[in-house]
């Protein structure tokens, strides 16, 4: 059989007739065997809005039922032996030079996407071949037994369990990704002798037939293919290659795409290039228009924006340097040199450009207040933080990471005027033209990690003793891990692990055994740096030999935390920890969740408990009578906890001991609050908005009656 291909002669990205046309083309083609097309005419000047375009439009077009789900996935895919070495995941494969086998992308979902196109925009000269197979010659290779047993969810995936082959008949979908199952099984997830060697016959099958369609993109040439029809591998190439490809993600019902009537076949037909009316790239107008005005500073600051949010991060960098002569204080060419410093892998650099940032932009206030609304000073800290470049709906954005608790679920902005303070390590000057605020919101949680801007928010808010303040400074100050050991500790009925704070200056490993053994700590231990919450770096160490390595790989020049390890699994091996969150003086619980693994997060929701009712019916039972579940002892040293702790925010991990006591794993602000798993978890969904609800609550009763009087009214207003 030939290789589908479908030759564009250009990406019509600014005619969305003859897109929408193209796009339906690509659906009716890939919806059928084999189940991919190559398709070609993409800029090869990396310009990747031209697949996002198509993908996009290939969404709108399978709209309607799966209109809910989340927006398409943009990556740019490059060789980066760096970011393989500091992760095991499966899909850090992708950026090596090894050869991949056939295998279905984010295979470890619930759903993997529908739709995965890549985009060649660096072709390697060695290798780098492409191989599909479908899921129909999977079928006619494989015994009848062999394909029941693929129907079975009991084949590990590295967020669960899930059957290989879905659906019948012509339905039938597939899901398979070996390094995947293999890394699972080494993480302890379990997989029969029968089923590793019938996986054995898949690979062989999968071997045989990837030969059939094997193809090399070009530049300017992408495939797109219906990820759960059809597998795709590809061959090695060299180890310092600059192969680059785009690769999008997306959820699509593509049959839907494929099914337009008769009526927009010929609506595609009609738009013809040379009729239609041309829009350019704006980047080219953007061009043009700068090498004209080279000093006008804003023409000069949205060339750089646009080129980073299109991940064009070393020439976005020129155009920041240019803006930043210009205009040496802008608030965006700031925050982008810190994320451009940051992805160049120069610490230093990005963390002095939030220097200047929060010296020069101290205070920011929204162009149009509410005269009526309550005035909110948020606050965030920007010593020891970094501003990252993530993709977000249009492209790469800054994105705030670390020391902070998120308020996307907790700030109803319209409601108030949001005032923003940005503090590094000294207090700045309230403008005297301004009123004090209502209310002042400090978001910065870590006190480990922002001690410097904690210290200095206090400075600043000695000056305003009337002025409410939602987690005052010196209580977070006080939740690091080591005072929280000492302090919560301290309650009877209480257990916190023993938690010492020690610097490593990078000299002697054998120094951090000696220290271990003299602070009075066994073996196995925790090892983490003092500042990071989630599981980053984050080692149990069995022997003095691991706390070597640990240390012996560990940045110096820091501070880590030794933590004794307690063996709190039970009798299945299974680990529990259940988090509640304290919102002005109230307890609302939040996740009850059990994982096969020491270091429990909220992702591993995926492992044991996705696929036991069980387990989902206790995190129920916990979350429906929080107080019943503790039991009286222990609600009344929760109370003793947060008498001590004093926040007004602030969330506890813990779980309950065998004897009944309480074990509090971690006690502070930086939790984040959201609604990831709801999806999957659906009964968690109520619970989660009661503690929407209880911050918005509280945010009400603290900005006082002015806001009561102005909410009375808006809410009048909506009735007519
Ligand atoms: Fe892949």
């Amino acid at each position: 059989m030939t290789l589908p291909r479908i030759e564009a002669t250009e990406i019509p990205t600014y005619r969305p007739r003859a897109l929408k046309a193209l796009a339906r083309r690509i659906a009716r083609t890939i919806t059928r065997y084999p189940y991919f097309t190559v398709v070609s005419g993409f800029d090869t000047v990396a310009n990747e809005e031209e697949i996002k375009a198509l993908a996009g439009m290939l969404g709108t077009l399978g709209g309607g039922a799966k209109q809910t789900q989340p927006p398409l996935s943009f990556t740019r895919v490059t060789v980066n032996p760096e970011a393989v070495r500091r992760t095991r995941k499966a899909t850090a494969y992708s950026r090596t030079h090894l050869p991949i086998s056939p295998h279905t992308d984010s295979s470890y979902l619930p759903e993997p996407h529908d739709l995965v196109a890549f985009q060649c925009v660096v072709a390697d000269t060695g290798g780098g071949e492409n191989a599909m197979v479908a899921v129909t010659d999977v079928l006619s290779c494989l015994d009848h037994g062999d394909i029941k047993r693929l129907r079975q969810p009991v084949f590990p995936f590295s967020r669960g369990y899930f059957p290989v082959l879905e659906g019948e008949g012509a339905e039938t979908t597939i899901r398979y990704y070996r390094t995947q199952i293999d890394q699972a099984v080494l993480d302890g997830a379990s997989l029969s002798e029968d089923d590793r060697a019938l996986l054995g016959r898949l690979d062989d099958v999968l071997a045989h037939r990837a030969q059939a369609f094997t193809f090399k993109l070009e530049e300017g040439e992408a495939v797109f293919f219906a990820n759960q029809k059809v597998l795709h591998a590809r061959t090695g190439f060299t180890a310092d290659s600059n192969r680059t490809l785009f690769r999008v993600r997306h959820t699509v019902d593509l049959k839907r795409a494929a099914a337009g009537g008769l009526k927009s076949w010929l609506s595609g037909l009609r738009a013809k290039p040379d009729t239609a009316p041309v829009r350019r790239d704006p980047v080219h107008d953007l061009r043009d228009q700068v090498a004209e005005s080279p000093d006008d500073p804003l023409l000069v600051r949205r060339l750089s924006t646009i080129l980073a949010s299109r991940g064009a991060f070393s020439e976005a960098a020129v155009w920041n340097q240019k803006a930043l002569a210009l205009a040496p204080t802008a608030y965006d060419n700031l925050v982008l040199k810190s994320c451009l410093r940051w992805e160049e892998g120069d610490r230093e650099g990005a963390q002095e450009a939030l220097r200047q940032l929060a010296e020069h932009h101290p205070f920011e206030f929204p162009r149009r207040a509410d005269p009526a609304g309550p005035n909110i000073l948020r606050v965030r800290g920007m010593k020891n933080v970094k501003y990252q470049l993530r993709t977000k709906a249009r492209g790469f954005e800054p994105s705030l990471e670390g020391g902070h608790f998120s308020v996307s679920n907790f700030l109803r902005d319209r409601r108030y005027n949001v005032w923003l303070h940005n503090i590094y390590d000294t207090p700045a000057e309230w403008p005297g033209d301004r009123p004090a605020p209502d209310l002042v919101l400090n978001t910065i949680a870590c006190a480990d990690r922002m001690t410097d801007s904690l210290k200095a928010l206090s400075k600043f808010l000695a000056a305003w003793p009337g002025v409410p303040v939602i987690n005052h400074p010196d209580k977070v100050l006080q939740t690091t891990r080591e005072q929280n050991c000492r302090r919560l500790g301290a309650i009877d009925g209480v257990v916190f692990p023993k938690t010492e704070r020690v610097h490593w200056d990078g000299g002697d490993t054998g120094s951090m055994v000696s220290a271990i053994t003299e602070r009075g700590f066994s073996y196995p231990l925790v090892l983490r740096p003092v500042e990071t919450h989630t599981g980053v770096e984050v080692a149990l160490a069995a022997d003095a030999e691991a706390v070597k390595s640990y240390f012996g790989e560990a940045r110096a020049g820091r501070d880590y935390y030794f933590i004794q390890y307690h063996d709190l699994s039970d009798e299945r091996g299974f680990f529990r920890k259940s988090r509640t969150f304290c919102i002005d003086g109230q307890f609302h619980p939040v996740a009850s969740l059990v994982h096969n693994d020491w270091n429990v997060h909220s992702g591993d929701r995926y492992s044991v408990m996705v696929d036991s009712e069980e387990l989902q019916a206790s995190e129920q039972a916990y979350l429906k009578d929080f107080e019943g579940w503790l039991g009286p002892d222990n609600v009344a040293r929760l109370e003793e906890v947060r008498k001590l702790i004093g926040l007004d925010f602030f969330g506890i991990d813990f779980c309950k001991l065998d004897d009944g006591r309480l074990f509090i794993f971690e006690c502070n602000a930086a939790m984040r609050h959201n609604y990831d798993h709801a999806g999957a978890f659906p009964y968690t969904e109520p619970y989660l908005d009661r503690v929407s609800d209880a911050f918005d609550a509280m945010l009400t009763a603290r900005t006082g009656p002015v806001a009561h009087e102005w909410m009375k009214l808006s809410q009048r207003a909506a009735r007519f």
